[in-house]
């Protein structure tokens, strides 16, 4: 796809579809208005009698007649007080899902000046979230094992991007980041919606290695022999239950030793559960099909380091992804099980469908034995955070604080939503075991608080953990988004790196 971004006014630019965002409040876009009225008024009229009013997502295609493009698509997106960087993104979205079956090669969105006036979003955050979007959108998790599905999202050849006036090159670099960062989205969505009988922890290492070849990274495989003489009684507990073998997949960037610019090595660690059929302690079978996902941090990081690689070349970081398939069968862990983690603690593993945290305590560890001084991980960790946070927004712990700070303002300019949750200290004691340290599952009372006082207890550095159970798929399409991956957190996580760059 040719992306340009131009000054120029909007009824020039020759294309198939114009974009044109419209906002809630009474238009004072005096390039807007001079579009209309060179259409012949479609979209005052239709605010005056209540068809496209601004409200979020409406959409009105109307036929060109007498400029440049032979559509113009008008989408709502609310009040400029309240234009959010997620509403940006999504403009994209709602572009091309409007789109679905249409036959569009060329696009062209117009910037209103109001949009990016409010001091929400600056033009170039503006240019790469809307590009990024229109990129994401293009991608269907439907189309993944069908050739041609019907109504799939047309596939721009050449976005432009028309803004009044402002400096074109940056803007332009801008775009260009938005793109990559939208490929490295995608790439993260493909890999996590592929079905476990096609992704096991095997295929997944060899993934890694693709990429790993292609962007000139340090791949490390540990498979279940060595994984077990390192000493990662939790991960092995998992992993040890599937006929699929576990895989311990780390893809490294810059040269051993080295650190970024602030004096950091960062590590994004992702879960990599191929399928969590829950194990002994076997999940409902209402909606097991859904945890196919469970593997989506395993592929965000490694989305993530893959997309860093185009943007800052060399700069150091780590992506860890312990993989594995949690299954009930002859060799699983059983409730009652009591393992020694990486980092030397005692668990007793009281529920095998608390599986996440097992993997995810070693891997933290591991990370920091490779000198990792910062952490991130990003996981499908609980039903409980999507119960209370639902598909929008990221529920997630930091220590100390001034690193969740960090991280949630990455996440921030990127347009991704996450709210911190509470460490309780006096609710420790719950998850006192009788034989171990402690146990992976307590009381369901306050298990979302307990879910990241478990994985505390394998950091000592600074460390933030994104639970995405919620937010990794989305369950029905919506206006501006298909069913399926989302590819949340990849945009936070190459944003958080490239602070170092
Ligand atoms: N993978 C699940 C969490 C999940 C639930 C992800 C729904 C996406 C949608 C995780 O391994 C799990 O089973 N968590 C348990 C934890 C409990 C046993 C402490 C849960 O949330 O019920
Ligand atoms: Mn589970
Ligand atoms: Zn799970």
């Amino acid at each position: 796809m040719q992306i340009s971004v131009i000054a120029a006014e909007p009824w020039v630019v020759p294309t198939d579809v114009l974009v044109v965002p419209i906002t809630a409040d009474e238009p004072s876009d005096q390039i807007l208005a001079e579009l209309d009225r060179r259409l012949g008024g479609p979209l005052a009229g239709y605010r005056r009698v209540g068809e496209l009013t601004g409200t979020p997502w409406q959409t009105a295609l109307v036929p060109g007649a007498g400029i440049g493009a032979s559509w113009t698509l008008a989408i709502g997106v609310g009040s400029e007080a309240d234009f959010e960087r997620w509403t940006a993104v999504r403009i994209g979205g709602a572009a091309e899902r409007r789109l679905c079956g249409v036959s569009v090669a060329r696009l062209a969105v117009y910037v209103p000046s109001g949009l990016t006036g409010t001091g929400k979003v600056d033009p170039a955050s503006f240019v790469e979230l809307v590009v990024r979007g229109v990129v994401e959108g293009m991608a269907d998790p439907a189309a993944i094992y069908r050739d041609a599905p019907d109504g799939q999202p047309p596939q721009i050849e050449e976005l432009t991007i028309v803004v009044a006036a402002g400096d074109i090159a940056a803007l332009t670099k801008a775009a260009e980041r938005g793109r990559i960062i939208g490929e490295g989205a995608n790439l993260a969505r493909r890999l996590s919606q592929r079905s476990s009988n096609d992704i096991s922890p095997t295929v997944l290492a060899d993934e890694a290695q693709k990429i790993a070849a292609e962007h000139g990274l340090t791949a490390t495989i540990i498979g279940p022999e060595k994984a077990t003489e390192l000493g990662m009684g939790m991960f092995m507990a998992v992993g040890r239950g599937s006929d699929n073998p576990p895989q311990f997949i780390a893809l490294r960037s810059g040269a051993e030793g080295s650190t970024d610019s602030r004096g950091r090595l960062l590590a994004m660690v992702g879960k990599g559960v191929t399928f969590d059929s829950g194990g002994i302690s076997i999940k409902p079978a209402d909606h097991m099909e859904e945890m196919k996902m469970d593997k989506t941090g395993a592929c965000t990081v490694l989305a993530a380091i893959a997309t860093v690689a185009r943007l800052a070349p060399g700069l150091p970081l780590l992506a860890v992804a312990p993989a594995v398939e949690n299954m009930p069968g002859p060799h699983s862990a059983r409730p009652g099980d009591v393992v020694r983690a990486l980092n030397g603690k005692v668990v007793e593993v009281n529920n095998t469908d608390a599986e996440g945290r097992l993997i995810l305590g070693d891997a933290l560890t591991w990370a920091e034995q490779q000198g990792a001084t910062h952490l991130v991980d990003v996981a499908t960790l609980t039903g409980a955070v999507e119960r209370a946070f639902g598909k929008l927004i990221t529920g997630g712990f930091g220590t100390p604080q001034a690193w969740w700070d960090e991280v949630a303002a990455a996440g921030a300019r990127q347009g991704e939503r996450y709210w911190q949750i509470p460490f309780v200290d006096e609710y420790r004691a719950e998850m006192d075991s009788w034989y171990a340290d402690f146990r992976n599952s307590a009381s369901p009372d306050g298990s979302l608080v307990k879910s990241g006082m478990f994985l505390r207890e394998f950091v000592t550095r600074p460390w933030a953990h994104l639970d995405i159970a919620g937010t990794a798929y989305l369950t029905k399409n919506t206006p501006w988004g298909a069913r399926g991956a989302t590819g949340v957190s990849l945009a936070t996580l190459v944003e958080l790196a490239l602070a170092g760059a």
